[in-house]
């Protein structure tokens, strides 16, 4: 039976694994908790030198996000859920991730899965929010400085699609907010590096492969 409780629960879980902790095991690389920025996230793992292994993590983290929304999408409506279930689930998954109860509740900063969420809430904000991340990682090369203006620009593009109907839920504008409050303030080492110039940028050589 499906309950919000439940859901939430089981998206919480969901959220808890840690892909590029994972993933990296699984491909023979070291642990991204252990080099460069020492987040266990898809920037992290670029890191490595190992592309496929960013990717994969990228995708699996985004995947954990988009999946307990379009789960209760596709199937809650016999049970009641609807999108204030969603918005929590989707909380609940990116909380996992930065919170993960499998990892000793260390985790991301939750980009890729905040992403996810998105993209299963409403298929233009994710377009503009990935848009938006691109062309700031383009321009100046940083995976922190893209996240943290894409951060701040979803949620004014959901009361943007609010306002043209692509979008007709509150409660899913409220959980795009917390979220990117949530991802803001983990990314307070990023921020104060970028300040004094020291990120470091896309594209670099390798710092922690194997
Ligand atoms: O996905 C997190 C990204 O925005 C920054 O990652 O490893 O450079 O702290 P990192």
């Amino acid at each position: 039976v499906l309950h919000p409780l439940l859901a939430t629960v089981a998206a919480y879980l969901i959220g808890s694994l840690s892909f590029a902790v994972i993933v990296s095991r699984v491909m023979g690389l070291n642990d991204p908790r252990t080099y460069g920025s020492k987040n266990p996230g898809a920037t992290n793992v670029l890191r490595s030198g190992s592309k496929a292994a960013a990717v994969v993590t990228l995708l699996l983290d985004a995947v954990k996000g988009w999946l307990p929304v379009a789960a209760i999408q596709w199937w809650g409506q016999p049970y009641g859920l609807g999108e204030g279930t969603m918005a929590l689930a989707g909380f609940a998954a990116f909380i996992g991730h930065l919170y993960p109860v499998f990892f000793k509740f260390v985790g991301g900063k939750g980009v890729a899965t905040a992403m996810g969420v998105l993209v299963a809430t409403s298929g233009w904000l994710a377009l503009a929010t990935g848009l938006t991340w691109l062309i700031v990682a383009y321009a100046f090369r940083y995976s922190s400085l893209a996240s943290l203006v894409a951060a701040l620009f979803a949620p004014a593009y959901y009361a943007f699609g609010d306002s043209v109907a692509w979008i007709t839920d509150r409660n899913l504008l409220l959980s795009t907010a917390v979220m990117s409050m949530f991802l803001i303030w983990r990314h307070s080492e990023n921020i104060s590096r970028l300040v004094k110039g020291t990120e470091s940028k896309l594209g670099k050589k390798k710092e922690g492969g194997k």
